[in-house]
């Protein structure tokens, strides 16, 4: 069976992570949270390695969390979702992102922990949890209205509607939009740029810009987590899942 996340060290002291079920447009089922959970882990243990690069497989980021295992949710379905949140939050190698194609649900809000992101001219972000029935994760709750301001994040956590990457930019979520199929080459330029700076001011200059904000993050997954959970479980969203699943 081909892995869920990929993970190779294509440059010196760099090492991409690759959500890989291209045929799901990356959706991230249980087997793909742990493939990245390990992913992390072993690229934070490894003193080679100075950076960290997120992408999808296929020309797409991720469609976001696998609606399959929203249905079947019984109670922790969204746990491992969380703890992969977590881990990306408190990542202590600069994290950047490489988008192409759909970022969708926590394929967008996982970008609010990157530390630097970039998309081709053709993504597509969505945060569609309002219209699943469910609830803001990622402490997108928190982070966005910081980095996007309050109308828009408004705006883009309620209406639930998509946009592109030129809207990403302007919220704060991009570093920059580059032509589409380029996002990939620029993340691994970056990173070999930070991982070629002397590694131990990068990671204070990481854990300094973290700092104020991750007692709030924290609390705010954790809440959020909660309500989630709850929202998993509720009539709208699965009535939404099986929408979805019926198409
Ligand atoms: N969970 C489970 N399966 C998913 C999925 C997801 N999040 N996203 C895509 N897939 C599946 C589709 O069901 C389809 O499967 P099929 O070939 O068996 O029919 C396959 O992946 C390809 O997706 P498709 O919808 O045909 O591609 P598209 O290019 O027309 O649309 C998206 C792409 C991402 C816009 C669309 O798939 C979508 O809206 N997915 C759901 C996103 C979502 O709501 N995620 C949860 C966020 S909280």
């Amino acid at each position: 069976m081909t892995a869920a996340v990929l993970i190779e060290t294509v440059a010196p002291g760099v090492s991409q992570i690759t959500m890989n079920r291209p045929e799901r447009k990356n959706a991230l089922d249980r087997a793909s949270y742990v493939g990245l959970i390990e992913a992390f882990a072993a690229a934070e243990a490894d003193p080679d390695i100075r950076a960290i690069v997120i992408t999808g497989a296929g020309n797409c980021f991720t469609s976001g969390n696998d609606i399959r295992d929203f249905a079947a949710a019984a109670g922790d379905g969204a746990r491992i979702a969380m703890d992969f949140l977590t881990t990306i939050s408190t990542a202590t190698k600069p994290v950047i992102a490489a988008v192409e194609g759909f970022a969708v649900g926590i394929g967008t809000t996982m970008l609010l922990h990157c530390d630097l992101a970039f998309a081709g001219d053709s993504a597509i972000f969505r945060m569609p949890f309002v219209a699943l029935g469910l609830s803001p994760e990622g402490a997108s709750s928190y982070l966005l209205p910081l980095v996007a301001g309050s109308k828009r994040a408004a705006a883009l956590l309620m209406l639930a509607e998509a946009f592109g990457p030129q809207e990403a930019l302007d919220a704060g979520l991009l570093n920059a939009v580059v032509p589409g199929g380029t996002a990939l080459e620029t993340a691994l330029t970056k990173a070999s740029a930070l991982a070629a700076l002397p590694p131990q001011s990068v990671a204070l200059t990481k854990l300094l810009l973290k700092r104020s904000q991750a007692a709030s993050v924290a609390e705010t997954l954790a809440t959020e987590a909660k309500h989630f959970g709850e929202r998993l479980r509720s009539d709208e969203a699965q009535a939404a899942f099986a929408a979805f699943l019926k198409r």
